[in-house]
């Protein structure tokens, strides 16, 4: 056989070795749990739908507009590229955070943004009524952030009362939105498998996309994830540090993960987020300090927990678990 037929020419070689270290990074960061998005260049996972989401979320708290805005500002310099914003916070914050994302569009540009909003129609009763004011709330969280579409809409609470017929009327609204384009995905948050039940009954229900839950090393359970995964929903973890004292245990202080944290040269914190993230959910934490919010995106890479680190975190939620009983 002569040389030349037996050789690649160089071009297709070369393509075939690029291939091949793409196909093994790739490979490299999946096993890792994490999919590095092409849009966001952040670790990312991909939503029931297609729809790629970044694993970390910055969320606002109850602070003030201008605290909203420089904390997001913050967020985005930080390398945060999912922005959950919240009606709860408030109509001030949530136009601080929208103004903050139009001053900071030299860091990253709306398109390369992933942006949530939410609405709460907790007290509605009744399917009409549940449909209505969860139309016209969207309706005002478009106005507020002042976008045209939203990455992911975020039903916030189940109704306190009416049964599946109201959670019906909240999900027929969030799906309408969806159908017309609004929004790349629609999501709950604080529903449990019952809740669920309601929307997943229905044939040909859209299935949310993720269900944002109270989730940490210390609180909700570690049935959690998979209770949601089996419907293909992806778990994102509210309060994820144990939320803000007084009156909570921040997670930050806490001595098991601070000496788990001393294994890889990280602090108690990383260590909580990272325990979520490698259960392959997704988290949204606050902060409005700009170390914070470093140290809180700074969980990837060769950063892993292992098999028995994340027994004895496990270990941690029960015995506090069992306490509370
Ligand atoms: N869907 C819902 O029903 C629901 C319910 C509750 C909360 N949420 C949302 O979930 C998000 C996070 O929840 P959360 O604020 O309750 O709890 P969290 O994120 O667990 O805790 C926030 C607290 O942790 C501190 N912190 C952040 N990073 C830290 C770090 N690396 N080291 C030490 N301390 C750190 C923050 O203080 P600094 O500012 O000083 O960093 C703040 O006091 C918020 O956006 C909140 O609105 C949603």
């Amino acid at each position: 056989m002569p040389h030349s037929s037996r050789c690649l020419p160089a071009r297709v070689a070369m393509l075939l070795k690029l291939y091949i270290v793409r196909i093994i990074s790739e490979q490299v960061l999946l096993a890792c749990g994490d999919e590095l998005s092409a849009a966001y260049g952040v670790p990312s996972i991909r939503l029931n739908n297609g729809v790629m989401m970044p694993i970390m979320a910055f969320g606002a708290n109850l602070w003030s507009p201008d605290v909203c805005k420089q904390a997001t500002i913050d967020a985005l310099q930080a390398g945060f590229r999912n922005i959950w914003s919240s009606e709860i916070v408030g109509t001030g914050c949530q136009s601080a955070q929208a103004n903050a994302m139009k001053e900071a569009s030299h860091i990253v540009s709306r398109e390369n943004l992933f942006l949530a909003g939410t609405v709460d129609t907790a007290s509605c009763s009744s399917e009409q009524q549940c449909y209505t004011q969860t139309k016209s709330q969207a309706e005002m969280q478009f106005k507020v952030l002042g976008q045209q579409t939203l990455d992911m809409l975020m039903l916030d609470y189940p109704p306190r009362s009416g049964g599946c017929a109201a959670i019906q009327g909240q999900w027929k609204a969030f799906e309408e939105i969806y159908a017309a384009e609004r929004v790349r995905s629609i999501a709950v948050s604080n529903f449990d498998v019952k809740h669920l039940e309601c929307i997943l009954g229905v044939k040909g229900a859209i299935v949310p996309a993720a269900n944002q839950v109270l989730f940490s090393v210390t609180q909700g359970g570690e049935s959690l994830v998979k209770e949601n995964a089996q419907h293909s929903i992806n778990l994102q973890a509210y309060t994820p540090l144990g939320g803000t004292p007084p009156g909570r245990a921040s997670l930050a202080n806490h001595p098991v993960l601070k000496k788990i944290g001393k294994n890889h040269q990280k602090t108690a914190a990383q260590v909580a987020l990272r325990w979520i993230v490698q259960q392959n959910a997704t988290v949204c934490v606050a902060s409005s300090k700009m170390q914070h919010l470093q140290e809180n995106n700074d969980i990837f890479e060769t950063f892993r927990l292992s098999e028995a680190e994340m027994a004895e975190l496990n270990a941690v939620g029960r015995n506090r678990e069992s306490r509370e009983l």
